[in-house]
């Protein structure tokens, strides 16, 4: 692919939280990777590159999926008929136990990667399992298919329950060195980040190693904070001397920074003071819907997350999110967040179709960088959808186009894709 190229169709992206910019038959410039700006008119500087005529598609920024577990694809949909510790207790940790069987993961791997890269998602940020062999199996497959991705070995010492749990903190930490040097300059998409699954499945030392880890080695580290309400509990008995969940992390040295910020997953009851926590140090909220729908969490504040200043994107967490489609966690982020205002709090306003759109593209995008959006500088991760069999006898605008599509994606195929301006469908 020509490293200078222009894409024609009808485009839609935000410009920031609360805009967006709706083009008929425009035209998104890209240059070595960069987006020069989209234009109703292509200015004449960019009048030989070559043009991707895509029709009336629609051309929008790819979506950023900030929060999912790759080993649980093979799940997807099936027993959700309980809260989160019986759940991961009952089906999570014994099939992740599986990938101890490096023909198993193999397998299981290539369904996920495949199906990540035909869908919406240009960027993610994933969980693998224990198991460092099988976590290098998932990284080189996603590095194959031109996505760009984190993905963290899962580190538990304590209450795996069906065998899927490390020895000790000391071989957890271990694992965690040897799988960092096997992938170290392996890639050139693919990133490792230290992943604690939550504190009730880590003990305190291996916290405060793999905090010390994250130091020495500049390391970024994702988990989950204050899913549900038994878990926050446990987590109090855990770790008597923390004044909240997130603080518990904090202690630990694992709530990151600006530069190196930690992604955390849920945040369905974070309060006023763990909101300053998650402030104070630049975390990203990966606001995951679904899975806080099926296995009966709640509903996050993701309006108040938005007003404190805090970064939120969002997650499907698949399997507790029971499909990889980032539209339809766009419907369901604005689907709860009515529901938040009608049932929870009359004053919390719902999410607007345009901040939806915005936590999708840009909001968890630019945990990567200047990712999500078309405005000049960006990287130009894009993707290319036809919804011409949602027929409609009203002529409708491209940001009309992709509301309906957000509430409706049945009919809508994806047919070019783009990450940091390769071409990758
Ligand atoms: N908390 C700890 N592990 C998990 C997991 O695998 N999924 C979800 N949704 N929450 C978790
Ligand atoms: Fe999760």
């Amino acid at each position: 692919m020509n490293a200078k190229f222009v894409c024609k169709g009808d485009v839609v992206f935000s410009i920031d939280q609360e805009h967006m910019q709706s083009i008929e038959q425009g035209f998104v410039v890209c240059e070595d990777g960069i987006c020069m700006g989209a234009y109703d008119e292509l200015p004449a500087e960019y009048a030989q590159y070559p043009v991707v005529d895509c029709g009336k598609n629609l051309i929008f920024p790819g979506m950023t999926d900030l929060h999912v577990h790759a080993p649980q694809y093979t799940f997807r949909g099936l027993g959700m008929d309980c809260e989160l510790l019986e759940w991961l207790q009952t089906y999570t940790f014994p099939e992740e136990n599986k990938y101890r069987d490096m023909d198993y993961a193999r397998e299981a791997y290539s369904y996920f990667a495949e199906d990540l890269k035909r869908g919406f998602t240009t960027r993610a940020v994933i969980f693998a399992t224990i198991h460092n062999e099988a976590t290098v199996e998932l990284m080189d497959q996603l590095e194959e298919t031109g996505l760009i991705t984190y993905v963290g070995r899962v580190n538990m010492d304590r209450n795996g329950g069906s065998g899927l749990q490390e020895e000790s903190a000391g071989s957890s930490l271990l694992g965690t060195r040897r799988w960092l040097e096997a992938v170290q300059g392996r890639y050139r998409n693919t990133m490792p980040i230290l992943t604690p699954r939550f504190i009730p499945t880590c003990s305190d030392e291996l916290m405060l190693g793999l905090g010390a880890l994250a130091k020495e080695k500049s390391l970024r580290i994702q988990s989950h904070l204050s899913e549900n309400p038994a878990e926050i509990a446990w987590v109090r008995e855990l770790v008597p001397a923390a004044d909240c969940y997130a603080n518990a992390y904090e202690l630990f040295g694992h709530m990151g920074s600006e530069e190196l910020p930690t992604i955390m997953a849920h945040c369905v009851y974070s309060d006023a003071r763990e909101m300053e926590i998650l402030k104070a140090h630049g975390v990203y909220v990966a606001h995951c819907p679904d899975s806080n729908l099926n296995i009966c969490s709640g509903i996050a504040p993701v309006r108040k997350l938005l007003d404190a200043g805090i970064h939120v994107g969002l997650g499907t967490d698949v399997a507790g999110g029971s499909s990889l489609n980032m539209v339809r966690t766009m419907l369901t982020t604005l689907q709860v967040s009515k529901m938040y205002h009608t049932l929870l709090e009359r004053d919390c306003a719902p999410l607007t179709f345009e901040e939806t759109f915005y936590l999708a593209t840009m909001g968890g995008g630019q945990y990567f960088g200047k990712v999500g959006s078309f405005r000049k500088g960006y990287e130009f991760d894009a993707v290319v959808a036809d919804d011409s069999l949602m027929k409609s006898t009203r002529h409708l605008t491209p940001r009309e186009r992709a509301e309906r599509m957000i509430y409706n994606d049945a009919d809508c195929m994806i047919r070019k894709k783009f990450v940091a301006g390769r071409q990758v469908l």
